[in-house]
């Protein structure tokens, strides 16, 4: 695959995990890199990793849940490289929350960041994207709500399925203006956000993963760069499962024998 040099890629939620291996990625693949997160120090710490290691890379405060904050990154990209030319849509939180016990307010802060913080993003770039005629936009779903269910992520699973149906239709609405609109749906990421795992839960997650081991960020920044790449311009509105096989099995007895 060609390298990504020059391009303008901004990925939200950078600072760690999943996103932090993405900005690595499109760093390595030369491109410019915007790291966007709400942790706006942590994002500028990263971002002067990858300047020291010879990239290009900004670090930009964002809270992808806000109409203002989305556009005043995208304003500011634009004036500073011109442009976007990748969106990578990654920024996501997961608290657990027992039905019974979800409050509205539960419901509303997951909503918020990790379905209308997807809207929130593309909405503010696809203008200008349009206006070039040239877009990649990688959403980071989950295999939680699309296609497995977790107990305390209901309002997670929504999210993310409702993102899927958002990526289809802004795929079908944007193909015209030289848009791709795709999302990665990773399994089981060894990042950050999990917090600290017991031997319990990581062996039973491995026991459950054909390919016997978590994803790391690496795993699914890779399917982020192959959507993002300007060859792939025929791919759009799919989801790509990056799961080791994780929803491949249909028993325990499947996985044993
Ligand atoms: P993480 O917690 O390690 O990193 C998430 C980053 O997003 C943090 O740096 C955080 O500061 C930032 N962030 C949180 N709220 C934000 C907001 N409102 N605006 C901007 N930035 C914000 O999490 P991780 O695991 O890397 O998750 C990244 C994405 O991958 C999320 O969308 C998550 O739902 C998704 N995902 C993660 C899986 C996993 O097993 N870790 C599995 C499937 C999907």
């Amino acid at each position: 695959m060609k390298e990504m040099k020059d391009s303008v890629v901004v990925v939200t939620g950078s600072a760690s995990g999943i996103g932090l291996a993405m900005a690595h990625r499109f760093a390595a693949d030369g491109a410019r890199v915007v790291v966007a997160d709400l942790n706006a120090d942590a994002a500028e710490a990263v971002a002067a990793e990858l300047r020291a290691a010879g990239s290009e890379a900004i670090g930009l405060g964002v809270d992808v849940s806000s109409w203002d904050s989305t556009q005043a990154l995208a304003d500011r990209v634009t004036d500073l490289w011109g442009g976007i030319d990748v969106l990578c849509a990654n920024a996501g939180i997961y608290p657990t929350s027992p039905l019974p016990l979800m409050s509205e307010r539960d419901w509303d802060l997951v909503i918020d960041v990790n379905l209308k913080g997807g809207f929130l993003s593309v909405r503010a770039v696809v203008p200008g994207m349009i206006a070039r005629g040239y877009g990649r936009i990688v959403m980071t779903a989950s295999i939680t709500g699309p296609m497995t269910a977790y107990t305390g992520l209901t309002h997670y699973a929504a999210a993310k399925a409702g993102v899927m149906g958002f990526v289809r239709s802004a795929a079908l609405e944007l193909a015209p203006h030289g848009i791709t609109v795709n999302a990665v749906l990773p399994g089981t990421v060894r990042t950050p956000g999990l917090g600290e795992l017991s031997d319990e839960f990581r062996a039973q997650a491995e026991a459950a993963i054909p390919v016997g081991r978590m994803a790391t960020g690496d795993d699914i920044a890779n399917g982020a760069r192959f959507f993002a790449a300007p060859e792939t311009g025929y791919i759009t509105g799919v989801g790509l499962v990056i799961d080791g096989g994780q929803t491949l099995p249909e028993s325990f007895a499947a996985i044993a024998g």
